[in-house]
């Protein structure tokens, strides 16, 4: 089934300033942690729902750390299989026959961002949608940009 979307919206304002957020990772990673995380909010979403992108910066806080979530208005994950999901090759039964997938996508956003001592969760509704977050420490001597 081909999934039409509404509307894909990046969700910050420093993208529109020249404020620039940088954090010490892996540019191969964290590309294929972004990948795998808009690739499933698009794929296990409703036909015609959205998808919001959020950078979140907490500066006041000790270690400082920046995070990033996906929100999407799709079938969401229920508590139970919250965790599940992020075990290699778990997939949910119930969306498992109507959409293809080989259950590994989040497994690898999980190894890589732990490999670049960041947290990755999820929060959800079921059938509301979820927000997929990554958070990574900030650095003072940077060496990649996001
Ligand atoms: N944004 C999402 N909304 C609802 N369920 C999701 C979402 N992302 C992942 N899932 C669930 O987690 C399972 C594992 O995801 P993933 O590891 O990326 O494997 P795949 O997409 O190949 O099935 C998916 O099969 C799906 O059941
Ligand atoms: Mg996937």
């Amino acid at each position: 089934m081909k999934k039409s979307l509404k509307s894909l919206k990046l969700v910050n304002d420093q993208l529109f300033t020249n404020k620039m957020t940088i954090v010490y990772a892996d540019r191969f990673k964290l590309n294929q942690i972004l990948l795998n995380l808009l690739n499933n909010s698009i794929k296990y979403n409703k036909e015609d729902g959205n998808v919001e992108i959020y950078l979140e910066e907490e500066p006041h806080k000790e270690p400082q750390y920046v995070t990033i979530m996906i929100k999407d208005t799709g079938y969401g994950v229920s508590t139970e299989n919250q965790e599940k999901i992020f075990e290699p090759f778990y997939r949910v039964k119930e969306f498992a026959s109507y959409t293809e997938g080989t259950g590994i996508g989040l497994s690898l956003v999980k190894q890589h961002v732990e490999d670049m001592f960041g947290e990755v969760g999820v929060k959800s509704e079921e059938m509301a949608g979820s927000t997929f977050w990554v958070k990574f420490p900030l650095k003072k001597r940077n060496i990649l940009c996001l």
